[in-house]
């Protein structure tokens, strides 16, 4: 039999990526496995597209609403994108064209926090699903199927869905076999138990995702990469926000707080959080743990020369060289890696539990500390909130990272009023950026104004933000959070009108 497809039954459901997008009608919500630029199905959303355009050439609408794991990549995002054919998009993307659809108003995107996605459909949030989509590695004889690259939401995506189309890519290692661990008891309230991990390398589920062989209409044969670039070398900003966390780190071990072992470390996604890992294997760190989405090719880097004891992720966002790396020394990595379903991966019990150290990256951050992850100027959405409100409100430590200003200093990253709030003062402890660390645990509203304006703002931004204070802890209508509710976004406005938020 088939190498990578040993279930008869399913065997005989192969077909062409076209003759399964034709099962796909318009107005039908279909999820899709897909977190990053891995484990997302390459060929039958790129068939779909093409049926989309013709549609659509023939005066036909034809539009679905897509639910993924997180983002995902230009076969998926970008040619639904492109061709017009998305109505509604969750929960995070990073596709360069869906972006634009979203921000001219093309269709409706839910920024949903990632642990959210999966409970939220079971509760019926998002109506039904109609067809799953889910690259897998192969399927077993026992028609059980060996996760991708990643797991994100698969799990429910194959429970929930009324069919199931499963893309079995070739190009995908099969040392991947074993690494997965996809927990089976989630429930319900009010019929939930505890979750049974206490340790990153715990695990408390099986190997292999189940689906229920009448579901499945369609195998789709693909044999085709992830689409992941490598991150650029850090630059002088991030590194010296790296550096910034990496001494407080040691002062936390210091007093004591911390041990060198630190706590399990969640890492976000961006420029940044890459700088902050390289970082780590610099600052002499040995047998750390990751509890965290994405293992990024820092974190490869890491578990090789030891500084990662042990990583817990759901999806492997690996370049073209980290993945020849990966099957180069896969017996070393297997051994040290686990992919997790994202409800747990991302699970607030388990983040508390474990006590993460949670490294994410931001837009802007205002004086007491309320953090904006998603939008810029308020309004335009970068990319969503991913997991980083997950980790942040539920960790040890959340730390919010981003340079103290942007495009070429005509914007600040710290201001009077956030613009939006992902994050609120209540779930911020660090605000760091390449200027200095603000460390706001203990801290009263006023106090972090002070600590944010001094350590964080850059010297362009500083006597602004200062003057503003001042003048907000005279006049506000409270004195508890002042504020001047007429001016406290006007730096913003002024972006608008003039391009820049220097007076
Ligand atoms: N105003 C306008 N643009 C801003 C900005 C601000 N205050 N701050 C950052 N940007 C822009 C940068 O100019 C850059 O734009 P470019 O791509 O056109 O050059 C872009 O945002 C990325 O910023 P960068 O400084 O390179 O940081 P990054 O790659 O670390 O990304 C976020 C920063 C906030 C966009 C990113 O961390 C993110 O999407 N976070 C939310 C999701 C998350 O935290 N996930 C983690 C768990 S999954």
């Amino acid at each position: 039999m088939h190498d990578r497809i040993r279930h008869a039954g399913l065997l005989e459901k192969r077909m062409s990526a076209e003759a399964a997008a034709a099962l796909i009608k318009p107005g039908m919500t279909v999820a899709m496995s897909g977190f990053t630029g891995a484990g997302y199905p390459k060929a039958v959303p790129q068939a779909l597209a093409a049926q989309m355009e013709t549609a659509h050439a023939a005066g036909t609408d034809f539009k679905i609403k897509v639910l993924t794991g997180a983002s995902t990549a230009p076969e998926l995002d970008g040619v639904l994108a492109k061709v017009g054919g998305m109505e509604l998009r969750l929960p995070y993307m990073s596709d360069p064209a869906l972006r634009k659809r979203i921000n001219d108003g093309d269709l409706d995107y839910m920024d949903i926090h990632l642990s959210h996605v999966a409970q939220h459909t079971w509760f019926g949030f998002y109506g039904g699903i109609n067809i799953a989509i889910v690259e897998v590695v192969g399927i077993r004889e026992d028609g059980s199927l060996i996760p991708s690259t990643s797991v994100g939401n698969n799990k429910t995506w194959l429970d929930m869905a009324d069919a199931v189309i499963l893309e079995v890519n070739a190009q995908q290692s099969a040392q991947l076999e074993g690494m997965h661990d996809i927990y089976y008891g989630t429930a319900l309230p009010p019929h939930r138990k505890p979750i049974a991990l206490v340790a990153p390398e715990d695990r408390i589920g099986q190997a292999y995702l189940d689906v229920d062989m009448n579901k499945v209409i369609a195998v789709v044969e693909t044999d085709a990469p992830d689409r992941l670039s490598a991150f650029a070398a850090p630059d002088e900003a991030s590194t010296q926000i790296a550096s910034h966390l990496l001494d407080f780190l040691d002062g936390e071990i210091k007093t004591g707080r911390l041990t060198d072992k630190l706590l399990p470390l969640q890492s976000g996604v961006g420029n940044i959080a890459n700088a902050v890992l390289a970082g780590l294997s610099r600052g002499g760190y040995r047998g750390l743990k990751a509890y965290t989405e994405v293992i990024q090719d820092g974190m490869l880097e890491l578990i090789k020369d030891g500084t990662l004891a042990f990583a817990s992720a759901t999806s492997f966002s690996l370049s073209e060289a980290g993945i020849e790396e990966f099957n180069r020394n896969v017996d070393f990595y297997r051994e040290r890696i686990v992919f997790r379903t994202q409800e747990i991966s991302n699970h607030p019990e388990l983040i508390r539990r474990l006590g993460c150290i949670a490294l994410n990256g931001m837009i802007e951050a205002d004086i007491y500390g309320n953090v904006n992850s998603t939008h810029v100027v308020g309004s335009h959405v970068m990319n969503g909130i991913g997991g980083s409100g997950d980790f942040a409100r539920n960790g040890y430590l959340g730390a919010f990272m981003s340079p103290s200003t942007a495009k070429g200093g005509k914007i600040s990253g710290i201001v009077p009023m956030a613009s939006h709030v992902d994050h609120t003062e209540h779930d911020t402890m660090l605000i760091i950026t390449e200027q200095g660390l603000a460390d706001l645990r203990g801290l009263a509203p006023k106090q972090r104004a002070r600590v944010i304006t001094e350590k964080c703002a850059h010297p362009d931004y500083k006597p602004m933000l200062e003057d503003y204070f001042a003048r907000a802890s005279r006049d506000s209508y409270g004195k508890h959070t002042p504020h001047l509710m007429g001016e406290a976004l006007s730096w913003h406005q002024r972006y608008i009108e003039t391009g820049d938020m220097r007076l």
